[in-house]
């Protein structure tokens, strides 16, 4: 993707005016899943693919003149519309534009067009980098970059929860806002601790595999998982009144236990999942600093058994990208992201990723009639104004 493409179209589009040039990545998670809604770490790292858009102000009062370029689809609306456009690529721009009003920042009517290149419905979170670059554009254009980064992955995660039906966690607008090339990040979700750490594993390398299974959170089972974990929270605060429970971050596995019953077994595997992911997290934190990339593997299967078997966010595509992995000998795999579809993340050694690629492409198709698709990982920069 690059910038002349995005301001043809811009100008092609518009008045014929140029603009400011914005681009925000997608992410990648090496470990830590649906454990940022529960107060815990996660692992992510920006990808060198995202999302591009060049916006400017058109001297109307709150009238935003919009143009998706890959879907070649146009929607004009007005800021002070209630409703909002119904295109669900529009009310991206919209949400973040009113969310980006309650932080002080003046909007008024702009022009917008833009383009991406990481893969919709991936699992990488297309959505995530949309908001991040159009709130980076409108902090610019009207807000004297005012707005801190962290309000920035605030409003793109109000905009999920108020405008598209999503209750998502953090991590992807955080990944998408801080990212740094060549590094990964670990976020204590709670405190909003984060440290870069520099992914540099020598001898291995990760690839995405993409089932093309096209994946969809909105108004999804993604937010039934997310009731199931906050209705063991409350169970457990309400046996424990001396303490604090504000996620499933502050249970233990034995007050897990004490509630199994009365919660049933269905919310009871979810919390296990959180509460095992929350350790193998931790785990992989110190095998990093050791070097150790067989451990860090080990528990990205282990992560992708609790996600398939407890977590139930899995499909029967990535199962088998995960068990094409096991029988290549990779050193790790998992689903990648929110999950019901899109990309397994596979750490491979250098010396098996040649015959792994080709068996997955080779075993898929005869499976499913398609090949999956491959993404090399390369860890890229979070979002920034590029003119
Ligand atoms: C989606 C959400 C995130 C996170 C992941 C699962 O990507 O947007 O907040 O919960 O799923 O880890």
């Amino acid at each position: 993707m690059d910038i002349d493409f995005v301001r043809s179209r811009f100008i092609k589009h518009f008045d014929g005016k140029t603009g400011n040039v914005y681009a925000s990545p997608g992410r990648i998670n090496l470990i830590g899943e649906h454990t940022d809604y529960n107060g815990g770490f996660v692992f992510p790292g920006a990808v060198d693919k995202g999302v591009m858009a060049e916006m400017r102000a058109n001297g109307t009062e709150d009238t935003v003149m919009a143009y998706a370029i890959d879907l070649k689809d146009r929607v004009d609306f007005k800021l002070s519309d209630p409703d909002g456009p119904r295109a669900s690529w529009a009310r991206y721009i919209y949400g973040i534009a009113l969310e980006m009003k309650k932080l002080g920042v003046p909007v008024k009517g702009f022009n917008i067009a833009f383009a991406g290149d990481v893969p919709l419905g991936a699992g990488m979170s297309s959505s995530a980098a949309m908001e991040s670059c159009f709130a980076c554009g409108l902090n610019d254009i009207f807000g004297d970059n005012k707005v801190s980064q962290w309000d920035i992955v605030l409003a793109g995660q109000a905009t999920e929860h108020n405008y598209c039906g999503v209750n998502c966690g953090i991590m992807d607008q955080f990944a998408s806002v801080f990212g740094k090339a060549g590094c990964l990040m670990r976020l204590d979700c709670r405190s909003r601790e984060f440290e870069y750490f520099p992914f540099k594993p020598d001898g291995y390398r990760l690839v995405l595999l993409d089932s093309v299974v096209k994946h969809q959170l909105a108004g999804s089972p993604y937010n039934d998982r997310r009731n199931s974990c906050e209705n063991v929270v409350k169970h457990i605060a309400a046996k424990h009144p001396e303490g604090t429970f504000e996620t499933l971050r502050d249970c233990t596995w034995e007050q897990l236990d004490e509630v199994r019953a009365e919660v049933g077994e269905e919310d009871y595997k979810r919390a296990k999942f959180v509460l095992g992911e929350k350790d193998r997290v931790l785990a992989v934190c110190d095998a990093l600093n050791e070097g150790d990339y067989e451990k860090v593997g080990e528990m990205m299967y282990q992560t992708h058994e609790g996600l398939s078997k407890d977590y139930e966010v899995s499909c029967e595509e990535l199962d088998f990208l995960n068990q094409i992995a096991r029988d290549n000998h990779v050193t790790g795999s998992r689903i990648m992201g929110g999950g019901f579809g899109g990309c397994t993340i596979n750490l491979v050694r250098n010396d098996l990723y040649r015959q792994f690629i080709a068996d997955a492409k080779k075993r898929f198709n005869e499976k499913y009639g398609h090949e999956p698709k491959v993404y090399d990982v390369v860890i890229g920069d979070g979002s920034r104004k590029l003119c």
